[in-house]
């Protein structure tokens, strides 16, 4: 469009024109920062690590923890496909409204403040993490309206001095350029295992085999789905964490990324 619009005009201001558009672009982008020289780091410059894997794999709590490591800032994808269900939920909307859904996503108002989640001027942060919510999420994160609505937003989140990052597609598809994606999973049994503390931790009572089940079917539907589907391409690194502590899980993912930004 730039191009097009310099054909009117002589080679300099062609040049002035060109540099203005850019420099609107980084700043509509929130990707402008000056360093020695006043040098214009582009986004793409950012570090990003990107975490993908199956439910219950541990994808948030090393990310968070990896981001506090390096001071880098933290995206919970599936937050967001969550706070949509919830918002929708809430609503009562039928889950097969696409189009619906696509509108609660552009118009949702919420904010994510140190580890809580707010939805509408209000603290969602336990609400947003039950299974039910989950459930719903992953059946509407199939329509590929709903994804691209939350793309850029996804992406407005590379930031200067870095951004870690779990969810389905962020090596494939939201963030492909990643400097170290991983592909981090953990036996069904482990991965049941956790999820179950995490619930007991919160008070609410379920049995493993239950969760077992609800994990597989969650796993199935995520991976099978035509658009962005859970899977492990082919630069990411497989990290097992079964057998893992948290700490040995961090560690290694901090070597790794020390070792992606030497090659
Ligand atoms: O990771 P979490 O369990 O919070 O994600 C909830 C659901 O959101 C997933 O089961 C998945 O269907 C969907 N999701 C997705 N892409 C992402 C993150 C989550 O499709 N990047």
């Amino acid at each position: 469009m730039v191009l097009d619009e310099c054909f009117q005009v002589s080679g300099d201001l062609c040049k002035i024109i060109n540099n203005i558009s850019i420099l609107r672009e980084q700043t509509e982008s929130q990707s402008l920062s000056f360093g020695r020289g006043q040098q214009i780091m582009d986004k793409q410059n950012v570090p990003v690590i990107t975490l993908d894997g199956p439910s219950a794999s541990g994808k948030g709590t090393i990310a968070r923890l990896v981001s506090q490591a390096l001071g880098f800032h933290y995206l919970d994808s599936g937050a967001l496909y969550r706070l949509v269900a919830l918002a929708a939920m809430k609503r009562n909307t039928d889950v097969s409204d696409e189009h619906s859904m696509v509108d609660i996503a552009r118009h949702l108002n919420v904010s994510f403040r140190d580890s809580s989640i707010w939805l509408e001027g209000k603290d969602v942060s336990d609400e947003v993490r039950a299974e039910a919510c989950g459930e719903y999420a992953s059946r509407i994160a199939q329509y590929s309206a709903l994804r691209v609505e939350l793309l850029g937003y996804q992406r407005d989140f590379r930031k200067s001095p870095g951004l870690v990052t779990d969810g389905r597609d962020m090596g494939s598809v939201i963030f492909p350029d990643a400097t170290l994606k991983i592909y981090l999973t953990a036996s069904e049994e482990e991965r049941a295992l956790r999820r179950h503390k995490q619930l007991m931790e919160k008070g609410i009572n379920a049995s493993i085999a239950d969760l077992i089940q609800a994990l597989r079917a969650r796993d199935e539907r995520d991976s099978s789905r035509s658009t962005s589907p859970l899977q492990q391409c082919e630069d990411a690194c497989l990290l097992d964490t079964t057998g893992l502590s948290i700490d040995q899980v961090v560690s290694r993912v901090l070597n790794m990324y020390a070792e992606a930004r030497k090659a």
